[in-house]
């Protein structure tokens, strides 16, 4: 498996709680690097295509409030298999089902304040990544 990229967000209820650091240590304890990160508040237009594939389900517009409530820290992530390994440490989407020692198990809420974002293919990553990053931000790539 060659080098990958994926697109990270630490949503806004873990930054509320301060838990950015533990959350990063977690994905560079994976293996993963930050390649490009930014701290942001998402507007409304743009949060809106983000989650497009999303529009239909009932959740959409409390997942629109939520994501765009607070401040948020966009990442990229690069390493070995990135997309897969970021969602694993990530753990599964209600946080209630999340693995012990996951991400979504000690910071995620709900299954909507679920702490991170992790895309969940390499067209999702490539889109992803490039709504937030511009090709010169990857700094760290
Ligand atoms: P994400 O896209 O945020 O990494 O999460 P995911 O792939 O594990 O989950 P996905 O099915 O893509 O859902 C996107 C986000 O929508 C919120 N959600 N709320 N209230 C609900 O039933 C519900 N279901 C999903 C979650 O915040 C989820 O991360
Ligand atoms: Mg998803």
């Amino acid at each position: 498996m060659a080098e990958e990229m994926t697109f990270s967000i630490i949503k806004p209820n873990a930054v509320k709680k301060q838990a950015i650091g533990a959350i990063i240590k977690k994905l560079e304890d994976g293996g993963l690097k930050v390649a490009a990160a930014k701290m942001i508040k998402i507007s409304r237009d743009k949060c809106e295509e983000f989650y497009a594939e999303h529009k239909e389900r009932p959740f959409f517009n409390e997942l629109v409030e939520f994501m765009t409530s607070g401040p948020v820290l966009v990442m990229a992530l690069k390493g070995e298999n990135a997309i897969a390994k970021n969602r694993e440490i990530m753990g599964a989407t209600n946080p209630a089902e999340a693995a012990p020692g996951t991400i979504r198990n000690e910071f995620g809420d709900s299954v909507g304040e679920n702490a991170v974002h992790g895309s969940d293919s390499p067209e999702s990553a490539q889109r992803e990544l490039a709504l937030f990053f511009e090709p010169n931000e990857f700094v760290n790539a």
